[in-house]
């Protein structure tokens, strides 16, 4: 049989890449480069910005991608990009970038949903089992997806306000800590302890939506009382106290997704399942629950091309395929 062998493209926020993943699951290369430093001292990712060192990069990425996987162009079976969710501008690096290989190799060209994408992270270390949840937690996203079969999901929940990573990015903001701010309060939780009883938003008793805004707001309002007060802040144990909240809300509505559907492969993904605390609480309750729980390494977590690749490799094998009049879609639905 021949090999199937896709070109993924991933542009959708401050990470330029591209990837040749073979017949699915098989890592030929993995090509990221990001653009933290960049957005770093505006505290944030700047879409403008994002967008033109997308366009500077974006072409020699997909070579260098090509090079390390000893692949040529013109012997790709498709090529991937993610259509949306993400900043418009950002996408359309992509999006053109895809088009125009697509046209100029006369292969197919396969638009991917990024939350797809950060599932199928997860299918480059072992094939996915269905049925499953994955719990997709990123700086745009907080979701609980059912999928059945490949190509096929059913969101369970998702936040009603700010997403998992970016309350963490929020939060660190107000600690003066650096952009990302994940990895940065998971450094300084390490120093702390979860002394501060900081709100868990359950919602409704058997919802499966999240909600952060709420916690975000009480660990601000908590600082600026505490400073008014002249009280000494422990910064690592309120770094602890916000994570631990986080993390609290995270693992029991996972659980009670795959409880509510009778699933029992539950999948964590995007680049707050980087989160060490939240990988080995979340290990530890899917020991005891009897689920069989996949985390895709570090590198697969964040944004990259390669799970861009791996999920559009089952939208060309079903048959689905994009036109060259494909558009950015920065809302696109699952
Ligand atoms: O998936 P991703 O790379 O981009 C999006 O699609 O959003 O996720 C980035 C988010 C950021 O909000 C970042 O702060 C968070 O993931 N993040 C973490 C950690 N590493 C990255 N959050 C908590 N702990 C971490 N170690
Ligand atoms: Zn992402």
């Amino acid at each position: 049989e021949q090999r199937c062998w896709i070109l993924g493209i991933e542009t959708s926020c401050d990470e330029t890449s591209a990837a040749v993943v073979e017949d699915g699951h098989r890592l030929l290369s993995n090509v990221i480069s990001s653009q933290v430093k960049v957005h770093q001292r505006f505290g944030g990712v700047v879409p403008e910005v994002a967008s033109r060192r997308h366009v500077e990069r974006i072409t020699w990425i997909i070579q260098e991608a090509l090079d390390r996987a000893r692949v040529r162009q013109q012997d790709l079976s498709a090529v991937a990009v993610t259509q949306g969710p993400g900043l418009v501008g950002a996408l359309l690096i992509g999006v053109a970038a895809a088009k125009s290989l697509s046209f100029s190799q006369g292969i197919p060209l396969v638009g991917v949903h990024h939350i797809a994408g950060h599932i199928y992270a997860s299918h480059l270390v072992k094939p996915l089992s269905f049925p499953l949840i994955a719990l997709v937690v990123s700086g745009g996203h907080t979701e609980l997806i059912h999928m059945e079969a490949h190509n096929r999901f059913e969101r369970l929940g998702r936040t009603r306000d700010d997403a998992a990573g970016e309350a963490f990015d929020k939060v660190a903001r107000v600690l003066e800590l650096p952009y990302p701010g994940g990895p940065q309060i998971e450094a300084l939780a390490r120093k702390g302890r979860p002394v501060i009883d900081f709100p868990r938003a359950w919602l409704e008793p058997d919802s499966l939506d999240f909600s952060f805004s709420g916690l975000k707001s009480a660990v601000i309002n908590w600082l600026h009382r505490a400073r008014q007060q002249g009280r000494q802040i422990n910064r690592a144990d309120l770094a602890a106290s916000f994570q631990a909240a986080v993390q609290d809300v995270l693992v029991e509505k996972a659980i009670r997704a795959a409880r509510q559907t009778g699933v029992s492969n539950l999948v964590l993904a995007g680049g707050v399942s980087a989160n060490t605390p939240l990988r080995e609480a979340l290990t530890q309750r899917c020991h005891q629950e009897g689920i069989d729980l996949r985390i895709p390494p570090l590198e697969l977590c964040t944004d990259n091309a390669a799970m861009i690749a791996a999920a559009g490799t089952y939208r060309f094998k079903d048959g689905i395929r994009d036109n060259l009049d494909m558009n950015a879609e920065p809302n696109l639905p699952l």
